[in-house]
């Protein structure tokens, strides 16, 4: 009776604090562990699906990792890093004021930097309304150029919409998403860069146009980003509601229909919970159906997830390498090699399996293993701010222009074969 009383409080305070709490971090902090060894890796990975830990950036071997944890909590993290034999250390003593810094930044930026009629604003971090607004501005500015696809309607009855980009048919379809995960503010920037680039310098840019079609998903967890902006910064997942438990969401890139759930992750307060099965979502469902019903005729699918600075792809949920392992990899460094060009931002490339941890059910294996797509890649990009989460506003201008360019480098690269 008691958990039922929380939980129906809990259900109406979440369903107002859309406009009237954020949550507040103070007594959060953030270890950081590492460098992480070889042969603690696959156990400390284990560590990311515990739903007190939350991971900002995925465990990777050799190098640090930051793990965010409520005071109330650090003593069990510390003690099973403890027990791992892994080296930490306090990186923020109290993540609250860093939040509401980053919050008042973005309304000070919101008031103060309008964004134009049939513009973007790469100034700072744009809302979902605004991303939708832009989305329709642009289509009705280029009707010849665009087409509004409409994907799937979310849990919360919203659209999730891609913006297809196309100077004549019968070309082959570059597939992009952005913001999968709620928090990585980072990546619908790169989805608009790639639009505006290719709309408003169409001259420079036609051979592009001329070469494929694109389908670019801005937003591809409208629920999940609404509620990053209105409640909770650190939100991952999508914001379905299953009643048997006390948590929200399900992790989108662990829902994919392809070696869906091989994690084990059964505790929905998991940051990595897959869901009660394989495309239970209509986040993951909105990109995997794009991916089947184009199967055969995508040149090349891209992820855009931060952070790492990191061009993974497949596999995901094996260490075995795909047949055009040597093609992807030499893929992968040119593009890193042209972003490295601006201002020595470094890269690596190689697969998620082998630089990350095994991970099921990731949208990238399933484009390659499902939908053919030979050329399969999910962008981490660069980190920033406090411990790498959350970089400025006024990063958004070096990341995008950068990240364009090694873009263009694949796509060019995954069109001629
Ligand atoms: N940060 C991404 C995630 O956690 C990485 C996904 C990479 N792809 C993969 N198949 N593991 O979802
Ligand atoms: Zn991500």
């Amino acid at each position: 009776m008691q958990a039922k009383k929380g939980f129906l409080l809990f259900l109406t305070v979440t369903l107002w604090n859309g406009v009237t709490l954020y949550k507040s971090y103070s007594g959060y902090e953030v270890l950081k562990i590492g460098p992480v060894t070889e042969s603690v890796l696959s156990e400390f990975s284990d560590l990311q699906h515990d739903a007190r830990f939350d991971f900002w950036s995925r465990p990777r071997l050799g190098s640090d990792n930051f793990v965010m944890v409520s005071s109330g909590n650090a003593p069990y993290l510390a003690s099973a890093l403890r027990s791992l034999q892994l080296d930490f250390s306090t990186y923020i003593n109290d993540v609250g004021p860093l939040v509401t810094k980053e919050i008042e930044e973005h309304e000070f930026l919101k008031a103060t930097k309008k964004r134009q009629p049939k513009a973007v604003t790469f100034d700072r971090f744009m809302e979902f309304n605004e991303i939708q607004d832009y989305m329709d501005e642009v289509n009705a500015a280029y009707p010849n150029l665009t087409t509004i696809v409409d994907l799937e309607t979310t849990f919360l009855g919203k659209k999730i919409r891609g913006l297809r980009l196309s100077n004549s048919p019968g070309k082959r379809l570059v597939i992009m998403d952005c913001a999968l995960h709620a928090r990585e503010w980072m990546a619908p920037p790169v989805c608009l860069k790639t639009i505006t680039e290719l709309l408003d310098n169409y001259e420079s840019n036609k051979e592009l146009l001329d070469l494929v079609d694109w389908l670019v998903i801005p937003i591809a967890n409208p629920d999940g980003y609404v509620y990053s902006f209105s409640t909770d910064r650190f939100w991952r997942k999508n914001r379905k509601i299953d009643l048997s438990s006390p948590c929200f969401g399900v992790d989108p890139n662990r829902n994919y229909d392809f070696h869906w759930g091989g994690e084990n992750v059964s505790d929905p307060c998991s940051l990595t919970y897959p869901g009660t099965g394989p495309f239970s979502e209509k986040e993951s469902l909105a990109v995997g159906g794009q991916l089947l019903a184009n199967s055969g005729n995508i040149a090349i699918y891209l992820a855009i997830h931060s952070y790492g600075e990191l061009i993974l792809f497949p596999w995901g949920y094996t260490t075995e390498l795909p047949p055009n392992a040597p093609e992807l990899g030499a893929t992968g460094n040119e593009a890193a090699a042209a972003v490295f060009a601006h201002r020595g931002m470094e890269y690596t490339t190689g697969t998620s399996a082998g630089l990350l941890y095994l991970q099921f059910g990731a949208a990238d294996d399933f484009a390659m293993g499902m939908a053919n797509v030979p050329y399969s890649y999910t962008w981490e990009l660069p980190g920033g701010g406090t411990g790498g989460f959350n970089p400025p506003a006024s990063e958004i201008i070096p990341v995008v222009t950068e990240t364009w360019d090694g873009i263009v480098s694949m796509v060019r690269k995954a069109a001629e074969n």
